[in-house]
């Protein structure tokens, strides 16, 4: 695809109008305050390019999933505007019922506009021809900077692109994607993955996935105790899924065969009950009783995963071990983290919670690429193709 520096390297935004998707959508408050700004923070490099290149700058992204054709005070990105303002150092007026250009006429070179919530906009999840040919119609180039969103083929994020003059990928997505296909393209090896979270179900494509290209697989949380039960464990009462277990087994056996590993927790954090102030146990598996609950990794396998991790040329990390949110059950997490922190391997993270358990352990500096992506970065675990990319990728080829 084309990339927006070649389109500045080339002088071509000079006076142009230049229509930026980008993906600010970020959590916010019951009051409506932002409480995460990465997203916001990561656009500004496109949009501070495209200033300088003297370009005329529509910026625009979904907040929420708000009904179409229905605006509500809290679809609203006035918030978003106020927070990217702040960061560019220059007023970005909020724009309403901009489709069809109203209020877009005057646009001087170097001026930035937020163009309200396109979610809102009919036809923009359905991707619709008609919107999106509106939307094309508003600009001289078309930038998706719009990782976290990569994965949905909606009107401002694929349909325009196959009418735009011209359309290009913006420097976040285009380093979303540099990150990812180095850490699966082309890895230093071992690559290591870590895949946690409740379900195995959630997260089953993605381990299948990852199970023909990974040297090792760490599996954590609930997903960790379907595969214990896959190995002959008991697992109490712990959160699992009897059902996919053959999917487990499956995995384990395709790893085997060429010389891959999915380990299995030797010991384990266990609790009576699922609260903040439970009263944590470590056990060896083969301890664990009818009635406990496994909330986090053992200190045992904890530290033979940490030595794993040290020994990695590649890792990627999607999911916290245990139930990090409570002291007693986060020292998993805590260790894999640090071990991540201080690999010399190119580590990659991606998905709220990691990014949470990433702010808790202060560990942001030391991995390698923490993506933006939620559901999109998943997807491109999946070796799914994103159709936001393959759209820019296109008409790239199409010229
Ligand atoms: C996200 O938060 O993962 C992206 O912004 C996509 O949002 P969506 O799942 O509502 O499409």
């Amino acid at each position: 695809f084309i990339r927006l520096q070649d389109l500045i390297d080339q002088n071509a935004l000079q006076g142009k109008r230049v229509f930026i998707r980008a993906d600010l959508n970020v959590p916010q408050d019951d009051a409506g305050n932002i409480t995460e700004d990465t997203r916001i923070r990561a656009s500004v490099p496109a949009i501070k390019a495209a200033v300088a290149a003297g370009a005329k700058v529509m910026v625009t992204s979904h907040l929420g999933r708000p009904t179409e054709g229905e605006f509500k005070p809290e679809d609203s990105l006035a918030p978003v505007a106020k927070r990217l303002s702040e960061l560019l150092g220059q007023p970005v007026e909020l724009k309403q019922n901009w489709v069809d250009g109203a209020g877009l006429e005057g646009l001087q070179a170097g001026q930035v506009v937020l163009l309200e919530n396109v979610r809102v906009n009919k036809g923009e999840k359905k991707n619709s021809d008609e919107l999106a040919q509106k939307m094309a119609a508003l600009c001289d180039i078309y930038v998706n900077d719009a990782f976290g969103t990569a994965h949905r083929a909606e009107a401002s994020t694929h349909g325009i692109a196959k009418f735009a003059p011209v359309a290009a990928a913006g420097p976040l997505l285009a380093a979303e994607l540099d990150a990812l296909g180095k850490a699966l393209g082309a890895p230093a090896r071992p690559l290591l993955a870590i895949v946690a979270g409740s379900k195995v179900s959630t997260k089953l494509s993605i381990l299948e996935s990852l199970a023909d290209k990974v040297d090792n697989l760490i599996v954590g949380g609930g997903i960790a105790n379907t595969f214990m039960l896959a190995a002959g464990l008991k697992i109490g009462k712990s959160l699992a899924e009897p059902d996919l277990v053959g999917a487990a087994q499956t995995i384990i056996d395709k790893m085997a065969k060429r010389g891959a590993q999915v380990p299995i927790p030797v010991d384990v954090v266990c609790a009576k009950e699922f609260s903040p102030g439970a009263a944590a146990t470590v056990k060896d598996v083969k301890d664990v009783a009818d009635d406990d609950m496994i909330l986090d990794i053992g200190p045992k396998t904890a530290a033979q995963l940490a030595q794993q991790i040290g020994a990695a040329g590649t890792i990627v990390w999607n999911g916290p071990v245990g139930v990090f949110e409570f002291d007693q059950f986060a020292e998993g997490t805590r260790t894999l983290a640090l071990a991540i922190a201080q690999s010399k391997a190119f580590s990659i993270a991606g998905g709220g919670d990691t990014l949470a358990a990433i702010a808790k352990y202060n560990i942001s500096e030391q991995v390698g690429y923490i993506s933006t992506g939620g559901g999109a970065f998943l997807e491109f675990l999946e070796g799914k193709t994103l159709p936001a990319v393959e759209i820019l990728t296109q008409r790239a080829a199409a010229k």
